[in-house]
């Protein structure tokens, strides 16, 4: 018996878009162009809109991105007005080859036991002039006969979910293929208050540029999210040369759950200290990655730069010469004014926002 095979699909693949932290989207694309080899058509606050030739799961290894979807239809010129409505109804409606889309997310995520599920998200920011319940009501109406018949609706652990985001005049709808564990990864089993989020963590990682032979300080770890980070690129990277990576924070329930959130990810060296007298010698170490306590987490300002104070001075003697920090701090003006002081270069920097407080990720050189 002769098997006739199925014509293949030789149209160009929709776009991709990602979602990130706002402020790490010029990483996002970075790593988008760099070690996905996608290309990057746009960028907006917390969105990223890339082709790439194939799709392979290799997007679901993507550090900086919270997370990524297939394209159904974008635009960024909402009026605000209940105009918007049919805009997304129609669009939904007419616009996308949703079965294309479906069958493209099936590839990367594919099918599991038992009657398919699917889930619609609609989320909205800013003001507009109709509720987010009339934007999901016209979302669900454009897709009216789109989804198959057989599957079904779920809230929890759907197999295949459709969004549509709306942020100002912005809006992207599409078909998701990550999961939670882009965001919030595996690894992270614990918490500490005022842990970063690991796609941020990842932003300053790779801000860094670790490389073989490297060590990588974290004085104050917090629940281990940036020595996480440095540990998985450090696992790629070490075959060239050991990356070391060391970290420690005065609190001893942070180095207990520092302990547990990096068992899986390798060797790191992990101590209680205080930053402000770190027990490492002079000039050993290559890269200082750090998000020092905010104001808010001291009961004051005038408690936080003394202690940058005194954090600054450390990281100025254990860096060796030629060396890199990335930081990410509240308190910016002030900290910039002490590594100015000691003749640290700015390199660049981004603002980003972090539990509602508006903060800024920098990066500095030590003159060789
Ligand atoms: C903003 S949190 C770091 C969060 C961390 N990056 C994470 O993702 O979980 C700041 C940390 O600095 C620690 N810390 C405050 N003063 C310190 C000091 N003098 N020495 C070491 N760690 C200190 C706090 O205990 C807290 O865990």
């Amino acid at each position: 018996m002769s098997r006739t095979s199925r014509p293949t699909d030789d149209r160009p693949l929709p776009p991709l878009y990602a979602m990130t932290h706002g402020g790490i989207e010029s990483t996002a694309a970075d790593e988008i162009t760099r070690d996905l080899g996608g290309e990057v058509k746009k960028t907006a606050r917390g969105l990223v809109v890339f082709r790439t030739d194939k799709l392979t799961d290799d997007v679901l290894k993507m550090r900086t991105t919270e997370d990524v979807f297939l394209l159904a239809w974008g635009s960024n010129s909402l009026t605000y007005t209940s105009e918007d409505l049919d805009t997304i109804k129609t669009w939904t409606a007419r616009k996308p080859d949703w079965d294309r889309l479906f069958k493209l997310h099936h590839k990367i995520r594919p099918k599991t036991k038992g009657r398919p599920t699917y889930h619609i998200v609609c989320q909205m920011q800013g003001e507009h002039g109709f509720r987010r319940a009339d934007a999901r009501a016209a979302f669900i109406a454009g897709l009216a006969g789109k989804i198959p018949h057989g599957w079904q609706y779920s809230n929890e652990n759907a197999w295949l979910e459709i969004w549509l985001t709306i942020y100002s005049k912005t809006a992207v709808c599409g078909v998701r293929l990550s999961d939670r564990t882009m965001r919030h990864r595996t690894y992270k089993l614990d918490h500490v208050a005022a842990s970063l989020r690991p796609t941020v963590a990842a932003a300053m990682v790779r801000y860094a540029g670790i490389g073989p032979g490297m060590t990588i300080l974290d004085p104050m770890c917090g629940a281990g999210t940036i020595m996480a980070e440095s540990l998985m690129v450090a696992n790629e990277r070490s075959k060239a040369g050991r990356i070391r990576v060391i970290g420690g924070d005065i609190d001893p329930n942070a180095v207990f759950v520092t302990s547990q959130n990096l068992e899986k990810l390798g060797q790191a060296d992990l101590a209680r200290w205080d930053a402000r007298a770190l027990p490492l010698e002079s000039n050993s170490v290559d890269r200082i990655i750090s998000n020092p306590p905010f104001g808010k987490q001291l009961s004051s300002l005038e408690q936080v730069m003394p202690l940058y104070e005194a954090t600054a001075a450390e990281w100025d003697r254990v860096l060796r010469p030629g060396g890199r920090a990335v930081l990410l701090a509240m308190e910016q003006e002030g900290l910039k004014r002490i590594l100015l002081e000691k003749g640290w270069i700015p390199a660049r920097s981004s603002r980003v926002r972090l539990l509602g407080q508006l903060c800024v990720m920098s990066v500095w050189n030590k003159p060789g």
